[in-house]
């Protein structure tokens, strides 16, 4: 079977890197890919014929892709456009979920900069304000005085910050507590929770710092306590596969609250960089999985986890998550994965034979251990030996885990 994978980040490199183990799987394609995809499959800059499809990134999920290629008849690991709505339109996905009763933070819609600044004393500081649209991670504001607030609120509505996507926002309740990545893969019957992850999203040490698109990630199954898993999957994910029928990936980005898991924000596919650390421990043949997944017959496939805990360290260019610097030579891969890590590919390029940066995540440094800690030190250390100039990465990936297990 021939397997493609759509994206060209550390996700679908994870992705791709795991289909290739696979032995239902006799050649894998990227389109586009990266040069980190390209050691273990053909790349394709159009969409080349496959005999399965795995879609990594929201865009073409949103755009229909998995419709596409349905009505050609070709298995498609994926949402459809309707379903895909839930991560394209959060005003959708908080109305869906009110009907559903789906635990989530308290929220108000408003369509113009007036509306806006009259709900906002509806609501205490700190207040999150968040674009309708996909804005590449950019569409989020958590505002700490109502001066803060109110310019946001005029930034998003007037376009300056997002452009159309913050045509209408939501305007909600700032939920504490820590954040977990929970995913599960559905056939629109059946569905396979995967194992917890942590994402960190800020760009520096300690929570601080503006947001990226993710700055590492651990996954261990101490993440979530067998009911807190369950309560997730009988209040978050069933409602959803049942009232949609939902096919690919779901991700639920959660709130652990006094209160219970409150989900703030779903996504319609894997989540970049959780997938790096959850490709390392999955211990089941992942090309079978996603054709079972994309036949619908996920209740004859199995899902088998590593026990030991992975952790990926992601390591950004300079300026990230602003206007990311490319061209820096990347040197050390090799003896980062001598050092026994797997180094995923993110935002690399290669000009004149020589390794570049072209993008904001650059690498991901993914390693597992019998421990948290030691899955850390060892992730850590293939690290040391990656450089490039302007190479930006957080010191306390799974530090939090660390501390909650000591
Ligand atoms: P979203 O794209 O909706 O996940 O938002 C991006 C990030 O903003 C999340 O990962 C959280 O760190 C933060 N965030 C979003 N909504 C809330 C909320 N209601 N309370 C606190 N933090 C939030
Ligand atoms: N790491 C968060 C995301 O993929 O949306």
């Amino acid at each position: 079977m021939k397997a493609l994978v759509i994206g060209g980040g550390g996700r679908e490199h994870a992705i791709a890197w795991k289909l290739s183990q696979s032995s239902a799987v006799s050649q894998v394609l990227a389109s586009p890919g990266n040069p980190g995809i390209a050691s273990l499959a053909t790349c394709f800059a159009q969409i080349p014929p496959a005999d399965l499809v795995v879609v990594g990134p929201e865009a073409p999920l949103v755009s229909g892709v998995v419709d596409d290629c349905r009505a050609q008849g070709i298995p498609v690991v994926g949402p459809t456009r309707e379903q895909a709505r839930l991560e394209g339109s959060k005003i959708h996905a908080k109305e869906f979920m009110n009907q559903l009763g789906i635990p989530t933070a308290r929220y108000q819609i408003a369509e113009t900069i007036e509306e806006a600044h009259r709900a906002l004393a509806r609501f205490d500081m700190p207040v999150v304000l968040k674009a309708d649209g996909l804005a590449a991670g950019k569409g989020v504001i958590i505002a700490r005085t109502r001066e803060e607030a109110r310019e946001a609120c005029t930034n998003l509505l007037s376009g300056l910050f997002v452009g159309s996507a913050g045509a209408r926002i939501v305007i909600e309740d700032c939920l504490p507590g820590e954040e977990v990545s929970f995913i599960a893969l559905s056939d629109g019957k059946t569905i396979l929770p995967l194992e917890p992850t942590q994402d960190h999203k800020a760009i520096f040490d300690g929570d601080q710092g503006p947001n990226t698109g993710g700055m590492g990630a651990y996954c261990d199954s101490r993440i979530l306590t067998a009911s807190q898993r369950q309560f997730v999957l009988d209040r978050v994910i069933q409602p959803v596969v049942e009232s949609t029928g939902f096919t690919g990936f779901l991700y639920a980005g959660l709130m652990m609250t006094s209160d219970g898991p409150k989900v703030l924000e779903f996504n319609v596919r894997l989540g970049d960089p959780e997938t790096q650390a959850l490709m390392y421990r999955i211990d089941s043949d992942f090309g079978a999985l996603m054709h079972a997944a994309a036949l619908g017959e996920l209740h004859r496939a199995s899902l088998e986890w590593k026990r030991d805990p992975s952790v990926c360290i992601v390591l950004a260019a300079h300026n990230y998550p602003g206007d990311p610097r490319k061209g820096d030579p990347i040197t050390g891969i090799e003896a980062a994965t001598q050092a026994g890590a797997m180094v995923f590919h993110a935002g690399t390029a290669l000009r004149d034979g020589v390794l570049q940066t072209a993008g904001g995540r650059v690498l991901g440094v993914t390693a597992s251990g019998p421990t948290l800690a030691e899955a850390i030190a060892t992730a850590y250390a293939a690290t040391s030996n990656i450089h490039f100039p302007g190479m930006q990465y957080r010191r306390d990936i799974g530090a939090k885990g660390l501390a909650r297990w000591q």
